[in-house]
């Protein structure tokens, strides 16, 4: 696991954008793992900015999203399908079929997940795969207490995860229960992850994340396993992690 915290939001979002144009240079063909949130939006407008006026081509990528709430419709504009479109996808070329995004009103939720799972080993694997991290330390919607080994599946929400996410709702009545996520198992498999995390709210989840024993109560401590892992953190973020991890 490789550690870097950069002065501010907007330097994570660059050096973020940089090793997934890096990604889509060496193999143009890639399968990248996006993920929603407020986090990765500044690494997706630099990915539109490079686009437009570099030219990086997405024209044979492959794209799997991370998580879907159940019971939104893809045009509903809370829905994660929504929010990727809006954000990305519209801005970018990749092409809409090789776009993949759970469905949250899926009839066979099960059938579903097993079939997003497949389609991933179809496509060759995730090449690299974007996270953002929850205030609990969740992946995904990969909650305390989700099998570290887990798959693509069904997931309730903590109370905490449907609060922090209220603020994007009317009021928190109005946000989902459940979710459809990809699994811990499924995103370790992924060949490089990044994490993105920024502001004081995420420096504890930061903390535990890179110094605490890896445990299921947070899902996010699991990346410490991987093998190609960016943890790419503002200061505020990084503001609670010992001074080691500092240069001198
Ligand atoms: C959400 C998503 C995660 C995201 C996280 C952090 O609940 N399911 O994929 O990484 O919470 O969100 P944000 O980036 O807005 O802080």
């Amino acid at each position: 696991m490789l550690l870097v915290i950069k002065k501010d939001y907007d330097a994570i979002s660059k050096e973020g954008a940089r090793i997934v144009a890096e990604q889509v240079c060496k193999k143009p063909d890639c399968v990248l793992g996006f993920a929603s949130g407020s986090s990765p939006l500044g690494l997706y407008k630099e990915l539109i900015r490079m686009h437009r006026e570099e030219g990086l081509d997405f024209s044979k990528v492959t794209t799997f999203n991370l998580d879907e709430y159940v019971g939104l419709p893809p045009e509903h504009d809370q829905s994660y399908h929504y929010f990727m479109w809006e954000n990305l996808f519209k801005h970018l070329n990749v092409h809409p079929r090789r776009i993949h995004v759970l469905h949250g009103m899926a009839d066979d939720v099960e059938a579903h997940c097993a079939w997003y799972e497949e389609q991933i080993v179809k496509c060759g694997g995730i090449d690299l795969q974007i996270l953002g991290i929850g205030g609990n330390g969740h992946i995904a919607f990969n909650e305390p207490g989700s099998s570290l080994d887990s798959r693509t599946r069904i997931n309730i929400l903590t109370e905490k995860t449907r609060q922090d996410n209220a603020r994007f709702f009317d009021s928190i009545d109005q946000v989902p229960k459940y979710a459809i996520t990809m699994g811990i198992g499924t995103i370790m498999d992924a060949r490089k992850l990044i994490i993105l995390a920024n502001g004081k709210s995420k420096a504890p989840a930061i903390k535990v994340t890179i110094e605490g024993p890896i445990s299921a109560m947070v899902p996010a401590t699991i990346v410490q396993m991987h093998h190609h892992a960016t943890v790419l953190v503002d200061e505020e973020a990084a503001s609670q992690l010992s001074d080691e991890w500092r240069e001198e």
